[in-house]
């Protein structure tokens, strides 16, 4: 269903023009992502280079042709544009660099880390959330990004809709449990969309990164959207990460996912610090009893096969799903469960490694 409308919405761009007026949108290859979520599709308009002169209005045309296909109610286009580097830097032949030049860092935030996995639904949000609450604990002060832009998840998590004040046009982050947080579930569809949508703005996860006063940040902990396609890539390559944390459910297909979660991070030289095991023991809430649904340890084989570190497992447990639903995250509600506890071991693993413990 959802590939069917995706070739609908992909048909109605065909018919538009990219500014160079030969060729349509599609074929000029400006439109990297469609990703159709129900009655929703989120569109990723992609320059490549500095957005030209009536960028903005072609972004309202492709909104308007999604919208009016049979099907789709919500239609929402981001607009990114890669700012290439200027001219070489002057010097030594030797600076032909391969490789793309490292993002510059986040003023005032010493490490951002990734939590990403190859697939969907396996738990990133849960785990960055409760992961950044553990850091919390530990004395560090953190903040968590929500890189998902068309299906944030951050505000269901805490159970917010507040928007975010604006600043000198800096965006003012949230605070929930004593964590910086933000999302585009907190900016878009609002009264203030000028701050989204402006044509000054470009790129939405680099806005999120460089237009929010992040700082001063021991750690940034940054919650990936799920998958290993080009926008993931992209996101990868636009921060300064310090590492990346895979979650990975035990069953074999979701770790085949994973290796190609840390596939992708190698390709950019970003450091693994870990893999990390969600929904890895089943504890039955009448007898307590655990048992290993999903055929257990299979993260830990992965990691060790990977040569990368195993960081730990969390259940599958019904209190982690309820808190997560009800908008506190379970190491803040219930610091003495157990669960709490393989949270906080697994950030203490993480502080270390980044020597801020
Ligand atoms: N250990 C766990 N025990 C029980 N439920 C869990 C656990 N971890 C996550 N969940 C639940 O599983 C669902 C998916 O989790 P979550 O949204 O964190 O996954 P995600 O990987 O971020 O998903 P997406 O790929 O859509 O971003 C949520 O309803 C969450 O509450
Ligand atoms: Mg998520």
């Amino acid at each position: 269903m959802s590939d069917t409308l995706k070739k609908a919405v992909e048909t109605a761009l065909s018919g538009i023009k990219a500014p160079d007026g030969t060729q349509s949108v599609v074929q000029a290859g400006l439109i990297s992502a469609v990703v159709v979520d129900g009655g929703k599709v989120g569109i990723i308009l992609d320059f490549g280079k500095a957005a030209p002169d009536g960028a903005e209005a072609l972004r309202a045309e492709i909104e308007t042709a999604a919208r009016a296909v049979d099907g789709i109610d919500e239609a929402n286009v981001i607009m990114t544009a890669t700012r290439h580097a200027q001219a070489a830097p002057q010097g030594p032949a030797m600076q032909q660099a391969k490789a793309p030049p490292k993002p510059t860092e986040i003023p005032g935030v010493k490490h951002i880390i990734a939590v990403a996995s190859g697939k969907g639904g396996v738990g990133k949000s849960t785990t960055s959330i409760n992961l950044a609450m553990a850091l919390k604990d530990q004395g560090l002060k953190v903040g968590v990004l929500d890189a998902d832009i068309f299906g944030p998840s951050l505000p269901m998590l805490l159970g917010m809709d507040d928007r975010p004040e604006i600043k000198n046009k800096i965006i003012q982050p949230l605070m929930a449990h004593g964590l910086k947080v933000m999302s585009i579930g907190f900016l878009i569809d609002v009264d203030q969309p000028v701050v989204w949508r402006g044509p000054r703005v470009m790129g939405a996860t680099q806005q999120l990164l460089r237009d929010v006063a992040w700082g001063p940040l021991d750690v940034l902990v940054v919650d990936m959207p799920p998958g290993t396609g080009d926008v993931q890539l992209t996101m990868v390559q636009q921060a300064p990460l310090s590492g990346a944390v895979i979650v990975s459910t035990p069953q074999d297909l979701a770790l085949i996912d994973a290796r190609k979660g840390l596939a992708m991070f190698q390709k950019v030289d970003v450091p693994i610090m870990g893999i990390i095991e969600n929904m890895s023991t089943f504890t039955c809430p009448h007898c307590g009893e655990e048992s290993h649904i999903f055929g257990h340890g299979g993260a830990a084989d992965t990691a060790a096969e990977l040569g990368c570190d195993f960081l730990g497992g969390i259940p599958l447990h019904m209190s982690v799903r309820e808190h997560a639903d009800g908008g506190t995250p379970i190491v803040a509600s219930e610091p003495d469960n157990p669960i709490s506890k393989a949270y906080r071991t697994i950030a203490s693993q993480i502080s270390e490694k980044l020597g801020v413990s």
